[in-house]
């Protein structure tokens, strides 16, 4: 296992959920992080650590990505948890809402890959985030699934493409970072309780779950084209 210190991460996404345990454990590794997405206040807001900086960045936008790598320079790895939901039966899906998740999920990362990869030391990594919907259709999640599914062809084709840079995917299940606000208080807590009922750890995921797998990607030199999955077990039942 290397470690992360004395190495810059890059984490694109919010300054909370997922990316924010990220940046947080990230750091706790040693690591020096800069955090990008398209709300660089909110990010800045978020953080109050010298090592830790907030950059602008859309990663949909291929000059945006390019200029952000321009600015930071090196990098040692990379982090996408940037997504746009899509959640919808097929009946009631519009094109833009699914172009939009997969720009963010999978073009974006591709640009990612693109203008960092080769600022990258050969010890350097990616980490991807697909989600449990790929493995387990369930409707409303059509074009999640889609997504996340590419996602994990992307990871395990640029981890050939890229090598001796690593490249994985993560596939979180259920976690509690605000991703099911939208649903409402009621129906929240009826998808918790049937998550605790059936899942076989018998609990929905935090963001520090999802972190500390995070930090094995980035750390495990010997890991590269695969797909974590960080679920409770929910893919299996
Ligand atoms: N939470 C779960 O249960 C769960 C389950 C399965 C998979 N996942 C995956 O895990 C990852 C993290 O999930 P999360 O719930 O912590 O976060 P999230 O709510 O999915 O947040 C993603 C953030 O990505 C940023 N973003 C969106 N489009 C962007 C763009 N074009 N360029 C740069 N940044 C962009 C947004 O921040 P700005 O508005 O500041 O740009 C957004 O708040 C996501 O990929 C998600 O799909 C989560």
């Amino acid at each position: 296992m290397s470690t992360l210190q004395n190495r810059t991460v890059l984490v694109v996404g919010r300054g909370s959920g997922i990316a924010r345990a990220t940046t947080l454990a990230a750091r706790a590794a040693g690591a020096t992080v800069v955090v990008a997405s398209r709300d660089v206040a909110a990010l800045a807001d978020a953080y109050d650590d010298p090592g830790i900086t907030a950059e602008s960045v859309d990663i949909t936008d291929e000059s945006s990505v390019e200029a952000l790598a321009e600015r930071i320079g090196h990098v040692d790895h990379v982090v996408s948890t940037a997504s746009a939901r899509a959640r919808g039966t097929v009946d009631a899906l519009k094109p833009d809402v699914v172009m939009a998740s997969l720009n963010t999920k999978v073009v974006g990362p591709i640009l990612l890959a693109k203008h960092f990869a080769k600022r990258m030391p050969k010890d350097g990594s990616f980490v991807l985030f697909s989600g449990a919907t790929a493995d387990k259709p369930t409707v409303g999640m059509l074009a999640v699934a889609a997504t996340n599914g590419a996602v994990d062809a992307v990871a395990r084709s640029l981890s050939v493409e890229l090598a001796p840079i690593r490249v994985n995917s993560i596939s979180p299940g259920t976690i509690d970072t605000g991703a099911y606000d939208a649903l409402g208080d009621q129906k929240k807590a009826e998808l918790y309780e049937r998550r605790r009922a059936e899942v076989p750890a018998h609990r929905v995921g935090t963001s520090d779950d999802v972190a500390d797998a995070v930090v094995f990607a980035l750390t495990n030199t010997f890991l590269t084209g695969v797909r974590l999955h960080v679920d409770g077990g929910e893919t299996l039942v």
